[in-house]
Order: structure tokens, then sequence, then C-alpha cells
């Protein structure tokens, strides 16, 4: 039945699809950051629930408010920056290390798969090397950065470093600028009503097309296109695995639908599924 808990035997069966796939994408949403703090967007307590996405996450918000919405996005930035990476993130970093062929599609804009890969380093430094780096490439962020800024005319985008709030003066002129061009900042994210970078998606749906595990973690998969990676693996004849704590309209899809969180099950995947 779709959606039952799934007894042992199924993770090992889920696991070792995952070590002779070839080509596995793996698609995360909020709920994989959700053990180290950060909030997720459609749960009772979720960002969604309490803020008004309209007035905070659409360029016609930043038009009209661009103060407010740096406030909000700073806040977030702030809260982000406390939160670190969980047993989830650090067994995605582990994975994408050892398997060459498997690639990270993310709603995430928090930034904490990229940082799980310092972590690696702090926690087991290899004998004889550094911890790599996050591969390059092979993190698909397909909602952007929030921790990053671009600009709002000329689309350079530089680090949040560079964007603070500016001291002082009265609230407009604390929204930050372009190094360049001197027009606003905006958080480099993806808001409502906007399109998605288009090669970055391609490559998503690329991959997806040709991996034969697509294994989906923390998403309520009701926002497109990202919940259409999936379908694009299954278009393939591929699997689809799902970790979610709740069902969603993906679960009937999944050949595996394990239901708990991802910095539990996570790790029990992807343990030792580093063939071929
Ligand atoms: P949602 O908030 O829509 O869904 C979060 C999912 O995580 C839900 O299905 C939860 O059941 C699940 N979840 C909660 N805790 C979990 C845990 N510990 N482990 C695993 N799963 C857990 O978040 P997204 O699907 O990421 O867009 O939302 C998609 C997009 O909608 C976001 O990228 C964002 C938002 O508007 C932009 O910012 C452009
Ligand atoms: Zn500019």
């Amino acid at each position: 039945m779709a959606g039952a808990i799934r007894a042992p035997g199924e993770l090992a069966a889920a696991r070792r699809r995952i070590t002779e796939a070839r080509g596995v994408v793996i698609l995360t949403g909020a709920g994989v950051s959700a053990e180290s703090g950060v909030p997720t967007f459609r749960d009772r307590t979720g960002l969604w629930a309490r803020f008004d996405p309209q007035e905070l996450a659409t360029p016609e918000a930043f038009r009209r408010d661009p103060e407010g919405v740096w406030e909000w996005y700073h806040l977030r930035r702030q809260a982000v920056l406390a939160c670190r990476p969980n047993p989830g993130h650090l067994a995605i970093a582990r994975f994408l290390l050892e398997r060459r062929d498997a690639v990270l599609v993310t709603q995430n804009v928090d930034g904490l798969h990229q940082l799980a890969f310092e972590t690696l380093g702090s926690l087991e430094p290899p004998p004889d090397r550094p911890v790599p780096p996050a591969p390059a490439g092979r993190i698909l962020e397909l909602h952007g950065n929030l921790l990053r800024s671009r600009c709002a005319e000329c689309g350079r985008t530089e680090d949040d470093a560079s964007s603070e709030p500016r001291p002082g003066g009265d609230r407009r002129e604390r929204v930050p600028r372009c190094g360049r061009c001197g027009s606003l900042l905006r958080p480099d994210v993806v808001w409502f009503g906007e399109m998605l970078d288009a090669a970055t998606l391609d490559e998503a749906f690329r991959r997806a097309a040709e991996a034969e595990v697509c294994l989906v973690a923390g998403t309520s998969a009701l926002v497109h296109p990202a919940a259409s990676v999936p379908l694009a693996t299954l278009r393939g004849g591929g699997l689809v695995i799902e970790v979610n704590p709740r069902e969603t309209p993906l679960t009937p899809s999944a050949g595996f639908s394990f239901r708990g969180p991802s910095g539990r099950l996570l790790p029990e995947l992807l343990r030792g599924a580093t063939a071929p």
C-alpha cells in the first residue's frame, strides 16, 4: 500500500536499488533542513502558514516595499546562518563525493547542502587529503540561494557580506545596492511568478530522465517545475524513492515511500550505497 510504513527489509531493498543504479538524482525540499531548525513552508508552523507570500516573495511586493521585503529576508538569513547541516545533509554530501554519477537537485535556498561538505571535513578528516569542496556542477539550486544577492537591474550577483543592511539613514537608504550600477539589490531567490534559471532546470531534467533512481526527500511535491523532476525519471523507466513523514502527491508513483524524518532515514538509505 502506498504510504505504509515499510518493513526494515524494504530499506535494504531500496538501498540496493540505489547502489546498483546507473545515475542517481536526489531531489530535496525544505523538510531536509527541518531538523537543522530551518522552518518549512507548508507545514502547520511553516513560513507560508505565518506569512503571506504575496507580501514577501513576489516581484510586485519588492517593487512596492523593498525595505519590508529585505527586513524579512535579513531575518531569514540570520536564522539560517545560525543553523548547521544535519545527518541527512551529511549523508547526501558523502554520497555525492563517492558517487560521480549522482547529482543533487535542491529547492532549498539555505546553503546547508554546500555547508555539509565543510562539516564533513571537520568531522572526519581523511588521512592524507582534505575533504574536497562541494563537487562543481553537481548541486543544482533550482530556487536560488538566500545568502546571495542579485542586482534587480543588471543581474550582477554578490555574496551576503556585501549586502548587509546599510547602517543609519532612513529605511529606504538601508536597502543594499549594487556595487556596479547602484540599483537595488534583491535576494537571489526565485519568487512566485518568476521563471527558474533555464540552464539549471534543463540540466536537472536531463539528469533525471537518464537516472535509474530519483530519491526525493523533504518536499511536499506541490511546486512545479521542481515537483516534475521525479516524473522525468519515471518516464525514463526509473524508480522513485520517497522520504517524508507525510504522504505527498508523488507517493502513489513511488516504488518505495518511507515515512519518517530525513535526518534519520537518509543516512540509513545512503550508507554503503556507494558502488558501482
Ligand atoms: P514544503 O514546506 O512545501 O514541504 C515540506 C515537506 O517536508 C513536507 O512534505 C513535510 O511533510 C516534509 N517534512 C517535514 N519535516 C521533515 C523531516 N524532518 N524530514 C523529511 N521531510 C520533512 O517545502 P518544499 O516542498 O521545499 O519556493 O516547498 C517547495 C517550494 O515552495 C520552496 O522551495 C519555496 C516554497 O515556496 C521558493 O522559495 C521559490
Ligand atoms: Zn547592478
